[in-house]
Formats: structure tokens, sequence, C-alpha cells
């Protein structure tokens, strides 16, 4: 009955996850391999999606209909806005809004995807509280909680992240946690998203993430064994 599908974009983000994963078989569709298996003992399926919100709303679909997944995971690395947030740090996303999406001129706010019930997707309580108390359990980094938001862009521009941070309120930006969201919220399956900084998202953005990234993909990749464990 608890399935649980983790949707990593890249890899890296994946890899570290394998220690704590008994695999028993895998199937390929839409170019994706999903691992089926057991993750600290939980029946899981791990899946990398490749990277951006048309790959992560696909691998989140087939998730869900091909492998009846009653939770799903993103997990992964993010940019950090403001100043509180260092690389390293981890953020457990309360809502996550797409950034990107933009009907302003026919007088929508920014973000607003129109005729959709609502476009701030909220994550699942239960499934947020375990991150944030597996995430503050161990290791030395810093855990925030907040709005992270999603767009097809990688951000590394000072004043676009001042602008996210002001509109919306954003810890964090990254490219498929909105589009896991809303493709779970129009299944009715409860999700969390959980990103581990890799940058400021700002004009160093590009080095610090090939820098951090190693460490940040390894932050995230423990607090998804621990949560695991406990569901
Ligand atoms: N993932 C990690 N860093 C990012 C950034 N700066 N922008 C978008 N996605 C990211």
């Amino acid at each position: 009955d608890r399935i649980l599908g983790i949707i990593c974009a890249m890899e890296e983000e994946l890899e570290p996850l394998m220690d704590g994963f008994d695999m028993n078989r895998t199937v390929t569709k839409a170019g994706m391999e999903f691992l089926h298996g057991y993750l600290n003992g939980l029946e899981s399926v791990l899946v990398v999606s490749g990277i951006g919100k048309v790959n992560a709303a696909i691998c989140t679909q087939i998730l869900i209909d091909d492998f009846k997944v009653s939770h799903v995971i993103n997990v992964g690395v993010a940019g950090g806005i403001g100043k509180d947030i260092a690389p390293l740090d981890v953020v457990i996303a309360t809502s996550l809004i797409q950034h990107d999406f933009d009907v302003t001129p026919l007088g929508y706010a920014k973000g607003v995807i129109p005729r959709l019930e609502d476009s701030v997707f909220k994550c699942d309580e239960h499934l947020s509280v375990l991150a944030f108390e597996s995430a503050t359990c161990c290791g030395d980094h810093k855990t925030h909680k907040g709005v992270i938001v999603t767009g097809d862009q990688f951000m590394s521009d000072s004043e676009k992240i001042r602008e996210l941070e002001r509109t919306f309120g954003a810890a964090a930006c990254e490219m498929e946690g909105a589009a896991v969201a809303q493709a779970c919220s129009l299944n009715n399956v409860p999700f969390s998203v959980v990103r581990s900084i890799s940058d400021n998202a700002n004009t160093g953005a590009g080095m610090d993430y090939e820098k951090f990234k190693p460490h940040a993909v390894r932050n995230s990749a423990n607090i998804i064994l621990k949560m695991a464990a406990a569901l």
C-alpha cells in the first residue's frame, strides 16, 4: 500500500541514494529508467527525470499511473535565495510556485496558472515534518523551511533573485519541484521537496554549483534515506 516515488533531475543526485537501495527490477519509459526496489526497507521507485518542468511532470505522472506510488519526494540541489541561506544548507519546501509562469498581460499575478484552482502547490504536512526532522537530527548543515520556486532557467543574477524573493517570498530556486508538485496535486498524491543548496543563484552561481554539488547531493540523499526508514 505504501510505495514511495523518488524523483531526481540528474544522475548525480540519485547516485548517493543507491547505498541504501535494494533493487529488484528496472523499467524504461519515456526515456526514463525507473528503478523498483526497497529503500531502507520501504518499497520505492527511484528515477532520474532529466532537467526541467516538462521532464519532471511526465516522470511524476508515470510514477503515479504505472507504479501506483502513494507518496512522491523530489530531491536534489537548488540555488539559495536570501542572505540567511548558504551553500550546503537544506531547504524543505512548504509550497512551490512556477516562477516563470507569466500571464500578467491578461491581469493575472506572476506565477498564476489561469483556470487552475490554486497555483501555489502545498506540500504534504506529514512528509514535510518528517523531512524536517530527518534533516535536523544529524549533520552540521542549517535546515530551512520555505517557498521553493521553479522555472526552466538556471538563475545566476542577483537582481532576478531579489525579484523572486519579493514576489514569491522564495527561499530557493530550482527547475523541477513545482512541476512534480502540480502533477501530484492534480492526482491527489502527497508530495514533498527536499533540496540542498549548491549556490546562491547570483553571478558566481555556475562556479559554486560545480564546487558544492558533490557535497550537496550527499546532504539531501541522507535525509531521504532517513525518511524512508521512518515512513
Ligand atoms: N539548481 C541549483 N542551482 C540552481 C540555480 N541557481 N538556478 C536554478 N536551478 C538550480
